[in-house]
């Protein structure tokens, strides 16, 4: 049953009233073109940083990586890649993008299948990025302590964990959200470039050219002796991102909460901070089960 007011199961994965809004909206006035790019994450797996990627990648012809004008020192991620949900397509809005420049894009943290049709049927591309569950828990119970309101009082860690468990997370379940991008990941590599979080943190610059690649901007021998691949993973590395002053005292990039707190720790394997043996032992056996024969699997330590 549910347990926590504003959250609902809409579609098969649960949301709360404005996000519903929004997607309701996409659905029906959102139209994908075949140059569109659109990064697909769940909340707290990684969105802040493949934006900021795949920006830079992009863009790197008009703004080269050490330039000390670059739009990623002054804005944060979100204001240059917006969410269809929560930018655009927010607050009953249906925005012009006829004007947005080419390949536009955008994000999203909607699953697959609640994409509007012409997201399959044209030629747009996606990139999901996945991020171990149990760091994706302990991201989302520290932001979600973080941002509501004080007069709540304190968030249990154990009542969040259960409702994670049972999938009753911002457009959860995670594994069905998983699930869906990497089969068709599968079926269609050209269309779908799954990405996991850990592998990004331990090669980045493996995983950028991978993404430049299926971007359609793929890194020459020159950039690549030049080191443009290993200076922007630098400039968009947590380390670097977190300090810079957009990051450390503005508000609202995405909606109205500090963008500090986008901004934790970055890492793998802090659940090991957080868990009893309990929790990792049920939250084992519950991806287990669900990604039994998928071939999905992650790295927890590195
Ligand atoms: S959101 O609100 O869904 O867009 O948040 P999201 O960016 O997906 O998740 C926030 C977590 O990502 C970490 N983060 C980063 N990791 C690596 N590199 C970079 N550049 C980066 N930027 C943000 C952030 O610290 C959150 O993870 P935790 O584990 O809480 O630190």
């Amino acid at each position: 049953g549910q347990r926590t007011p504003d959250i609902f199961l809409y579609q098969g994965f649960w949301c709360q009233p404005k996000e519903i809004q929004a997607i309701i909206s996409i659905q029906k006035h959102y139209t994908a073109e075949g140059t569109d790019l659109i990064l697909a994450t769940i909340p707290k797996s990684g969105t802040t940083w493949l934006k900021a990627l795949s920006f830079a990648i992009v863009n790197r012809k008009q703004f080269y990586h050490s330039q000390k004008d670059h739009p990623l020192l002054t804005s944060n991620p979100h204001e240059l890649v917006p969410f269809l949900e929560y930018k655009l397509f927010a607050d009953n809005q249906i925005p012009d993008m006829s004007s947005f420049p080419r390949p536009r894009l955008l994000a999203t943290h909607m699953p697959l299948g609640a994409m509007p049709d012409s997201v399959r049927n044209s030629r747009c591309k996606l990139v999901y990025l996945v991020r171990n569950p149990f760091d994706t828990f302990v991201s989302i119970y520290h932001f979600i302590d973080k941002i509501r309101p004080k007069a709540l009082g304190p968030f249990s860690l154990e009542e969040a964990f259960d409702m994670y468990c049972r999938g009753v997370i911002g457009f959860g379940p995670y594994w069905e959200h998983m699930l869906g991008y990497w089969l068709e990941s599968l079926r269609n590599p050209h269309k779908v470039l799954f990405l996991k979080y850990e592998e990004m943190k331990e090669n980045t610059s493996f995983e950028l050219k991978k993404m430049a690649e299926f971007l359609g901007y793929p890194f020459s021998r020159e950039e690549e002796e030049d080191g443009v691949v290993e200076g922007i993973a630098k400039m968009c590395s947590f380390e670097h991102l977190k300090d810079l002053e957009v990051n450390k005292m503005g508000k609202g990039a995405i909606v109205n909460f500090e963008n500090k707190h986008l901004f934790r720790k970055g890492g793998v394997g802090d659940w090991v901070n957080h868990l009893t043996p309990l929790m990792v032992e049920r939250l084992t056996n519950i991806m287990e089960q669900k990604l039994a024969c998928s071939g999905l699997s992650f790295k927890l330590l590195l």
